[in-house]
């Protein structure tokens, strides 16, 4: 299985993309991950949304590619950083690549919510009709106080909650594996 993992943060010791690697070593025998960064994607214009700069026709064609999309979001004032907003506004237009293409999400951030109301909001985007992503049901993961709980070198430190990223990352295998029996069975 692959998916790709889009990071919502670019700053370069983004804790988020630090989770991202995390899951990429921890459960590389479970799928396999391709981590994006937005660094390049550029503002989102509706005059070249037919035509787009290369960094996202690259990312489109990765998404097409892939089984799933794990989105890693930080919280920016109570929602969702607008470098992630914009990247879901490209996305949505025109080949519609979300549409249809289950997502999962997760997110740390130094408050002890850890990105309750960010992942609040990009849920609602990611399943709104323009966007139209599946998302894996019941399953939440708030990396809350994130700077005590990541090390230096990327290691999720916080036992607790390597236990409950392994539980969940079963849940989100059977869920897809489902989703592909579903397909199968049509
Ligand atoms: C933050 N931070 C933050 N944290 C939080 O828990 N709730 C919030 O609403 C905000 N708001 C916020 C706004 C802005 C503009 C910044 C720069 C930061 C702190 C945030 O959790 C922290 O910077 C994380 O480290 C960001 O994630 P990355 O970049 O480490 O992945």
């Amino acid at each position: 299985m692959k998916v790709v993992a889009i990071v919502g943060s670019i700053r370069k010791e983004s804790y988020n993309l630090k989770l991202a690697q995390y899951v990429q070593k921890r459960y590389k025998d479970r799928f396999e991950l391709e981590i994006v960064t937005l660094n390049d994607i550029p503002f989102y214009n509706q005059d070249t949304e037919n035509d787009p700069p290369a960094a996202v026709t690259g990312l489109k064609s990765k998404i097409k590619a892939a089984d799933a999309v794990l989105w890693l979001t930080p919280e920016y004032n109570g929602t969702v950083p607008g470098v992630l907003v914009n990247t879901i506004d490209w996305l949505s237009r025109v080949d519609k690549v979300m549409n249809g293409k289950p997502s999962w999400i997760m997110g740390a951030s130094m408050g002890v919510l850890g990105t309750v109301k960010a992942q609040l909001h990009l849920r609602e985007i990611l399943f709104s009709v323009g966007v139209g992503s599946p998302l894996l049901p019941g399953n939440e993961v708030y990396v809350g106080a994130c700077h005590e709980k990541i090390d230096a070198e990327g290691n999720l430190t916080h036992e607790p909650t390597v236990k409950f990223l392994d539980m969940v990352t079963d849940n989100f295998v059977n869920w897809m594996n489902k989703q592909a029996a579903l397909v199968a069975s049509k």
